[in-house]
């Protein structure tokens, strides 16, 4: 797969990247980590070199998992790694803690990608703290890009301007065909500021694979079971935009899924890292890399995600 330089960063990487929550054992189901290394082996092979895991994930099970399979499969060169500090660990002496954690874990001297997994909510920790001793462990080598995740467009501004001596690069935030807030104030400043909008669920945890339909959602033992985009009601709204990414689909050749992320990777600041259960669906993601949509196949997916993504209701009680 070729490489592209994500933002202002000298990382070389692959166009789209591997999540790797799907790790923790906890959130989406028992994982061993014969499955794991299976996912990684393969994402390897397909060209894959970027991966996005975070503490939180099974409580560092999945950070442990993605580190042993890179280093057991002998990754090495450009393979970059992207981890994300727990939000409620925002404080100096819990920032120092938990990198030295997170190095061990993954078995690396420095951690590509470090990012704030979301703003503090309950420990009401400055902001310019966390941001300056994102700063210090750039300048002692143990990060080497610092990233958000979940932040509001203000809070990121007013983040940026706690550093002087590097920036924000990226930021990580929900963004897939059917759900757009980002489009509303975020994504334009993103691109107008060059940094990079990580799409976390770019396949609408797998809703834009048209699996799950209104009439046969499973009763999810995972993440799914409480996501409002999977009540009834929500999948009416976005079945429409499903049913055109799969008339898209067959007339191109290619997968559902493969459209969802072909239709997001057109925009160079925006770099989705959907995430797996098995080699296959790696492979099948790795496939909407090389090719693109027409223009006007595009906007009309555009244009039917945004009306769907404004009508979906997230309150369910
Ligand atoms: N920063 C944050 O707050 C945040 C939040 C969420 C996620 N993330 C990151 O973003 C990554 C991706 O997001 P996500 O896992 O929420 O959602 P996603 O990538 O939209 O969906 C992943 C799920 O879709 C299904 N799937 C994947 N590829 C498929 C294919 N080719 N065909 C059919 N089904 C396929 C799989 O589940 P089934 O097979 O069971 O359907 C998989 O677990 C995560 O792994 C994580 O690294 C970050």
């Amino acid at each position: 797969m070729d490489r592209v330089r994500l933002g202002r960063t000298d990382m070389r990487v692959s166009r789209i990247g591997l999540g790797a929550w799907q790790f923790s054992g906890d959130a989406w189901g028992a994982f061993s980590y014969e499955q794991a290394k299976a996912v990684v082996a393969k994402a390897l092979e397909v060209g894959v070199n970027f991966f996005d895991t975070a503490a939180v994930y099974g409580r560092g099970r999945s950070e442990e998992f993605l580190g042993r399979a890179l280093r057991e499969l002998g990754a090495r060169g450009e393979v970059y790694i992207a981890t994300k500090i727990h939000g409620d660990w925002l404080r100096r002496v819990d920032i120092l803690t938990a990198v030295e954690n997170q190095r061990r874990r993954l078995g690396v001297d420095a951690i590509d990608l470090y990012q704030i997994h979301w703003p503090a909510c309950w420990h009401n920790t400055p902001i310019c703290e966390t941001m300056k001793t994102l700063e210090e462990l750039v300048d002692r080598g143990l990060v080497r890009y610092i990233g958000v995740s979940n932040f509001p467009l203000p809070l990121l501004e007013y983040a940026r301007t706690c550093l002087s001596r590097t920036d924000v690069v990226t930021s990580q935030n929900r963004y897939n065909l059917v759900e757009r807030e980002a489009d509303k104030e975020l994504l334009p400043y993103l691109r107008r500021e060059g940094i990079v909008l990580i799409a976390w669920s770019p396949l609408a945890k797998g809703v834009l694979t048209g699996k799950y339909t209104p009439d046969s959602v499973p009763a999810f033992e995972d993440v799914r079971r409480n996501d409002p985009l999977f009540t009834p009601q929500n999948l009416r709204v976005v079945w429409p935009v499903v049913e055109e990414v799969r008339r898209v689909a067959k007339a191109y050749g290619k997968s559902p899924a493969q459209v969802a992320l072909n239709w997001l990777i057109r925009d160079p600041w925006v770099y989705p890292i959907p995430g797996a259960k098995t080699p296959e669906q790696v492979v099948e993601n790795a496939g909407a890399v090389g090719w693109s949509l027409s223009d006007d196949d595009w906007r009309a997916l555009d244009r039917l995600g945004w009306e769907a993504s404004q009508k979906i209701v997230y309150v369910t009680w």
